[in-house]
């Protein structure tokens, strides 16, 4: 007994500090990263702020580890990096620099491949986010993306994404859903398809899960990765319309979205996931910590858009998400912080 308890407080204790470690370290190549596109706009963050981010992504990881052990995911997923996949994309982001750094000095977000002809896609979403390649629109920036979400969080992207999980799971449990009766799952703005996996990892046979997204290229990504053997179905579309029928699913997510979008485009798409989520039915939204959540990262909250070109973060960081949740008649039913992700879970009412 007592050589279980040891061994299992060594293995949490070796998880989040090797985890801090590697965070550290893709910190720095970040940092290079970062310095070899700025534009001179300084980086240092207070030491108030440098001590905040490293005891919330510590909470992090212990949450991380806590949530795998309780089997609300699977070990393999907390102890899982794709370093083949991030060494292969690697040259190929290397190979962009120069042209993200010509895209960040002459401040141009409007570089964007022929297909995003004026008219095809919403004003908001036709614009180079991050200043990346192609914005959401190549195949290029399709294979990029994760790895630079990967850089910028410090290799905790997927768990911050696993915060999204527990109350899925719960919920499943709870309802009695089952590999002979499937939860009907469905991730607004699925991108290349992280959460899905992890989701269905998750819920292994338990789950038809549903991805929608409006690039066709993160779509393609999506398709090409996700493990073969789920029961997943990939729609391109735009999260203001989704086009399923009303109270369709039993659970909708919905991940680093709304901070890219305007103030009534959020108020749409969380309105499109109470229409499309059944009586009874479980939302679990996630986006960037707002500043009252964090005061003390006041400075770095909103210094965030002058290095990226994320023209509405500042707006979403002033809102207050669970307010908008409750807006679109939802009832929250909880409130958490993961690093730098704030998930709220709620509820649509029964008739
Ligand atoms: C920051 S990425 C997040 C992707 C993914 N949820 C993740 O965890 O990495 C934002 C995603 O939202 C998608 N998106 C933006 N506006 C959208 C809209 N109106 N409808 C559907 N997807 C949209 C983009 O194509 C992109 O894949």
């Amino acid at each position: 007994m007592v050589a279980t308890e040891i061994r299992r407080e060594l293995s949490r204790r070796f998880y989040v500090s090797s985890r801090t470690a590697r965070a550290g370290a893709l910190r720095l190549a970040y940092m290079a990263y970062a310095a070899t596109l700025s534009r001179g706009v300084s980086l240092t963050a207070t030491p108030a702020a440098v001590l905040s981010l490293k005891k919330r992504m510590e909470q992090l990881l212990e949450d991380d580890w806590q949530d795998a052990e309780a089997g609300f995911y699977p070990r393999a997923l907390i102890d899982h990096l794709p370093w083949r996949e991030y060494v292969s994309a690697a040259p190929r982001l290397l190979a962009d620099l120069p042209r993200a750094r010509s895209r960040i000095l002459r401040e141009d977000f409007n570089d964007l491949p022929a297909e995003a002809e004026p008219g095809r896609y919403p004003h908001y979403y036709a614009r180079n986010f991050h200043y990346q390649t192609e914005g959401y629109l190549g195949h290029t920036s399709a294979a990029l993306y994760d790895l630079q979400v990967e850089l910028l969080f410090g290799g905790t992207a997927d768990a911050m994404r696993r915060r999204l999980i527990p109350p899925v799971v719960r919920f499943a449990r709870a309802q009695g859903y089952s590999r002979a009766r499937p939860i009907r799952v469905l991730d607004v703005a699925c991108g290349t398809g992280h959460l899905l996996s992890m989701l269905g990892a998750a819920l292994p046979g338990e789950a038809r899960l549903t991805g929608v997204d409006l690039s066709p290229h993160y779509i393609a990504r999506a398709r090409e990765t996700l493990p073969r053997e789920l029961d997943v179905s990939l729609v391109c579309d735009n999260a203001e319309r989704l086009p399923f029928l009303d109270r369709h699913f039993d659970v909708v997510t919905n991940l680093f979205l709304l901070h890219e979008v305007p103030s009534d485009v959020r108020a749409r798409v969380l309105a499109e996931m109470a229409r499309v989520l059944r009586p009874g039915g479980l939302l679990v939204v996630a986006d960037s910590i707002q500043l009252a959540d964090a005061p003390e990262l006041r400075q770095e909250l909103l210094g965030f858009p002058d290095r990226f070109h994320e023209p509405y973060y500042v707006g979403y960081v002033k809102d207050n998400l669970a307010a908008r949740v409750r807006t679109a008649g939802l009832q929250v039913l909880d409130e958490r912080l993961g690093f730098l992700t704030k998930i709220v879970t709620a509820e649509r009412p029964r008739d």
